[in-house]
């Protein structure tokens, strides 16, 4: 039996993202920070015999290990690195805490979350980095707006990304980056143009497309490459 990973399932996308693929008939382990499960959340645990939810707190080592202790034997065809986090900082506002907590949680945790799920992954599994439009360094998004720390923890993301793919190709696993676009969600703020249902429902039907030939790439949630 194989199984989806939705990481940062408590709320916004990947609540959304965990709905989804439970609809669909899939295997979802959902992770939460360790002592909040949204009331959400837990309605779906009641309902799906297919969810498993396990505690994961990026930023911490022993949770990421014990994460995948608690996955040991499963087998992983889909693992989607949803969490995420910003600090809305702007210039003036930096902080050396800031930009370390987004890289910390954004790029260093997926990193040692794949490693730490290595044995676990299927040959052919894919691996779906819930990256931004903010990590472009060729589009250069609102350079006069805040996000420096996020914006830079997601360029390291698509780095990572682009690297993994060539480490994991010999298993033909597929590795990409993938931006929602803009969704309503805390992160998003209730005036982006796309429901989380939409949102999940559009990544859910780019991932079902992704083909080796999409392997360490950019992508909107249609597959159109996104430059870097
Ligand atoms: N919304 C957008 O418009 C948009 C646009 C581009 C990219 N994205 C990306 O899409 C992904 C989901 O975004 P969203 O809008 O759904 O964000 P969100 O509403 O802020 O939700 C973030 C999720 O990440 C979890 N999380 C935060 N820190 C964590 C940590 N240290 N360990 C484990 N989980 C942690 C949160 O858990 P808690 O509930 O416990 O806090 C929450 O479940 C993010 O990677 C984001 O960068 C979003």
């Amino acid at each position: 039996m194989s199984h989806v990973i939705i990481t940062g399932a408590s709320r916004g996308i990947g609540l959304g993202l965990t709905r989804q693929y439970l609809h669909t008939n899939h295997n979802v382990i959902a992770s939460h920070r360790p002592g909040s499960i949204s009331d959400e959340l837990a309605c779906l645990n009641n309902e799906y015999s297919t969810l498993t939810l396990v505690p994961l707190d990026l930023a911490c080592d022993h949770s990421i290990s014990e994460f995948a202790d608690t996955l040991n034997g499963k087998t992983i065809s889909l693992l989607i690195n949803n969490a995420g986090t910003t600090n809305h900082v702007e210039y003036g506002g930096w902080s050396r805490r800031d930009f370390l907590n987004s890289y910390t949680i954004n790029a260093a945790g997926p990193a040692l979350l794949i490693q730490a799920l290595n044995d676990q992954l299927a040959t052919g599994a894919k691996i779906i980095q819930l990256s931004s439009g903010l990590a472009s360094l060729a589009e250069n998004i609102n350079p006069t707006g805040p996000f420096e720390e996020y914006a830079m923890s997601k360029a390291a993301l698509n780095m990572l990304t682009r690297r993994l793919a060539v480490k994991l190709s010999e298993r033909e696993i597929i590795v990409a980056a993938i931006s929602p676009g803009w969704v309503q969600t805390d992160m998003g703020g209730n005036e982006a143009p796309t429901s989380v249902a939409e949102g999940a429902q559009a990544i859910a039907s780019g991932i079902a497309l992704l083909k080796e030939k999409h392997n360490g790439g950019f992508f909107d949630t249609q597959l159109n490459p996104i430059l870097w």
